[in-house]
């Protein structure tokens, strides 16, 4: 059984313009002791999963259907009092804006006791010697302990609140853009962190990044997601041979990952609407191989490789379609 499966999602948006889907039929699992890369562009919907896995949506977003199981429980629609026993114990999120995370009023030391105490049944002392446990794993020195949040560079925050996500040892840890606004060093050293800390621990993990190459030293599996759908998952093939020509898009995008020489060539355009979303591929507006079919039918996720899905009629031309999207004249045609 997977650790958290994920089947035919779909999460809404009440705005003025009517419903967002933000989340449109997307399906995968996690297993046990898996590092997954969510990536994908801004606005496609990436962190209102990991919100809908942890029961946080906002009170303007709903679960439409689907289902999400951990541990083969079913989670939506899920009272609030029943996901409080699996939140932090089982599954742990590092928010997005985790910089922000922490009450400036109190101690680091004294908001994470709150939350041990508040889940777990020990005494004071063994709480103490927990929290100075975290605090060694994620690279913080336990003197610093009594400081308050100001006290702390943004880097040592995020690391506070990864050390707070680790409370309890949940199985599974939702890192939503855990190292955005950090400089290039600390990056490395908290994804560092987070690696040693999986290898300790064997935690699977969701590790939603608009940072490819984080994606590509990290994780065993990647899922790209495009406009409130999934457009192809998979192992480390997804970057290196992907299916998809969103997926070729993205890692013309990131050099680094490509490390082919070749130039960094942004996808022109922008996601379409999630309100009022286009007929057949989401992408095919900016896609530059895009034909009727495209419009017509919508592509369904199919096994292209062994463990390896894309959403794409043309998968069959990928072989083509990677070397042409490399040149970015095969982008501006696009459009
Ligand atoms: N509270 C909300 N009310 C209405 N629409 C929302 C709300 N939160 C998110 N959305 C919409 O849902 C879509 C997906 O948002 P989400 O935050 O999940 O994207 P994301 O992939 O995490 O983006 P980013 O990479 O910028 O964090 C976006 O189009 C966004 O505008
Ligand atoms: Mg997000």
């Amino acid at each position: 059984m997977a650790l958290l499966e994920i089947e035919d999602l779909r999460i809404a948006y009440s705005t003025k313009g009517g419903d967002a889907f933000a989340v449109d039929g997307i399906s995968f699992a996690i297993q046990e002791g898996e590092y997954l890369g969510l990536v994908g562009e801004s606005g496609c919907g990436k962190s209102t999963i990991a919100k809908a896995i942890i029961g946080i949506l906002p009170p303007q977003g709903r679960i439409v259907s689907g289902s999400i199981r951990y541990r083969g429980r079913e989670l939506a629609g899920l009272p609030i009092s029943e996901l409080r026993r699996i939140r932090w114990r089982d599954i742990a999120l590092i928010p997005q804006s985790a910089m922000n995370g922490l009450d400036p009023v109190y101690t680091i030391e004294k908001q994470m006791d709150e939350a041990i105490a508040a889940h777990a049944d020990m005494k004071a002392q063994a709480r103490h010697a927990r929290i100075a446990e975290l605090f060694e794993m994620v690279g913080l020195n336990p003197a610093r302990l009594n400081d308050y949040p100001h006290q702390f560079s943004g880097g040592m925050r995020q690391r506070a609140m990864i050390a707070m996500a680790m409370v309890l040892s949940p199985q599974l840890v939702l890192a939503d853009e855990p190292t955005t606004g950090l400089d290039v060093i600390v990056q490395d050293q908290i994804l560092e962190r987070l690696a040693v800390i999986h290898e300790q621990t064997r935690n699977a993990m969701l590790l939603i990044t608009h940072d490819m190459a984080l994606v590509s030293e990290n994780c065993g599996r990647i899922a790209v997601m495009y406009a409130g759908r999934i457009m192809e998952i998979g192992g480390p093939d997804v970057f290196a041979a992907p299916f998809h020509p969103y997926t070729m898009g993205l890692v013309n995008a990131f050099p680094d990952i490509a490390s082919r020489g070749s130039e960094l060539i942004a996808i022109p355009g922008t996601p379409p609407s999630l309100v009022d979303p286009p007929s057949g591929c989401r992408f095919r507006a900016r896609c530059p191989f895009a034909t009727t079919r495209c419009a017509e039918e919508t592509p369904p996720l199919l096994e292209v490789a062994p463990s390896h899905f894309a959403a794409c009629h043309y998968v069959d031309k990928a072989q083509a379609f990677r070397q042409e999207t490399r040149a970015p004249a095969t982008w501006r045609s696009a459009l």
